[in-house]
């Protein structure tokens, strides 16, 4: 297959990119750079050992888009482009449903009308809400407490609403939980800009010197050790769940499908930073300060249908991780060259 990656220059798709060439696929990036570093192809290029073509587009522009449709021959397309932060989504709601919306829908319009029928969509956990059972299953309601978790429960909607309108679509919704770690050669990570958002970026700055002491947000929720509890899983486990979820695509009668990738082993913020300095042999100083306005206790996935229906599961553990995100970030202590 030849598989458009939109975002492919992102940290999720980046290692996506690397598991599409591995199947065998071809794979193609569509990013714009707002959030991606263009060493990240160089380093691409050097891992898969081949150059790899790379459209610098925004996918909300419909003439560029349809245009590079119009081109590409694709056989399938994995929709990862978006902003993700949920802090700036609340500060700025209208430029994240404009921007995620129109991304998702530009897309699927140029998919329609260039007979483009696969579709890969990076949803997320956060659709689940809060809900009191913390085993998350796919058959759970969904809502969102921010605009960037509302712009993902209404693109899964979009896409129900195209699979009931034409049943030649195939399209697999991915519910990811806490992606972290990196690719295992160092080379391409995770590099967020400015002061990093989420727990395992931060603990890594910490360990390499970057920033001084983590801030542990809350110690009295009702969890083992009264820290949030989340499902960490390694970023190739993540990106091998796409390519199964492409293949899988293939195979099924169902227009629309939707699975968990999470490992289903819940783990704490002090247990992850416990392993993270065991695994980067440095001390991961930090301060327990007040909860994060609308962070949720614990949630974990139930990954057991993905299991079944996909033949993938989550193999790497949080040592893995650690190690991992530990090599790549005291080798790139900076993140990528400018
Ligand atoms: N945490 C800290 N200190 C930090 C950062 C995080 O203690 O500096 C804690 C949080 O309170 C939480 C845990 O670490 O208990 C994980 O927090 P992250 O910010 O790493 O991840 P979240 O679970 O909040 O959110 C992530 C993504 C969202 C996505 C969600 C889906 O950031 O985009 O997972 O489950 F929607």
């Amino acid at each position: 297959m030849r598989v458009l990656i939109t975002g492919g220059a992102g940290y999720i798709g980046s290692h996506t990119v690397l598991e599409v060439l591995a199947a065998g696929h071809d794979a193609v990036i569509a990013d714009d750079f707002s959030n991606a570093r263009p060493a990240v192809v160089d380093r691409l290029e050097e891992l898969a050992g081949r150059p790899i073509e790379v459209h610098r587009i925004d996918v909300t522009d419909e003439a560029a888009t349809d245009t590079l449709f119009a081109d590409g021959r694709f056989d399938a397309v994995i929709h990862f482009a978006g902003f993700k932060a949920v802090g700036e989504s609340v500060a700025e709601p209208l430029n994240y449903y404009r921007n995620n919306l129109d991304s998702a829908l530009t897309v699927l319009r140029a998919m329609d009308a260039h007979g483009v029928r696969r579709f890969v969509f990076s949803s997320s956990a956060t659709v689940y809400g809060e809900n009191p059972v913390l085993e998350r299953t796919e058959d759970m309601p969904t809502s969102a407490t921010n605009p960037y978790g509302w712009t993902k429960v209404m693109i899964e909607q979009m896409l129900r609403d195209l699979a009931v309108a034409d049943d030649t679509w195939r399209i697999a919704v991915l519910r990811y939980f806490n992606p972290v770690g990196a690719h295992r050669s160092g080379r391409i990570g995770e590099d967020p800009s400015g002061l990093p958002n989420n727990l395992m970026p931060f603990v890594a700055q910490v360990a390499v010197g970057r920033r001084e002491r983590l801030s542990v947000f809350g110690d009295d929720y009702d969890t083992v050790d009264g820290t949030g509890v989340r499902d960490y899983i390694h970023v190739d486990d993540l990106a091998s769940g796409h390519v199964a979820a492409l293949e899988r695509l293939g195979e099924i009668t169902e227009p629309w499908s939707v699975w968990n990738l999470g490992s289903g082993e819940p783990v704490s913020v002090l247990q992850l930073v416990n392993a993270f300095s065991r695994a980067s042999g440095r001390p991961i100083p930090y301060d327990v300060v007040a909860r994060r306005p609308g962070d949720l206790p614990a949630y974990w996935a139930d990954p057991s249908k993905a299991n079944a229906e996909l033949g993938w599961r989550a193999t790497r553990t949080v040592d893995d991780m650690c190690a991992d995100t530990w090599r790549w970030q005291s080798q790139n202590p900076d993140g990528y060259p400018a």
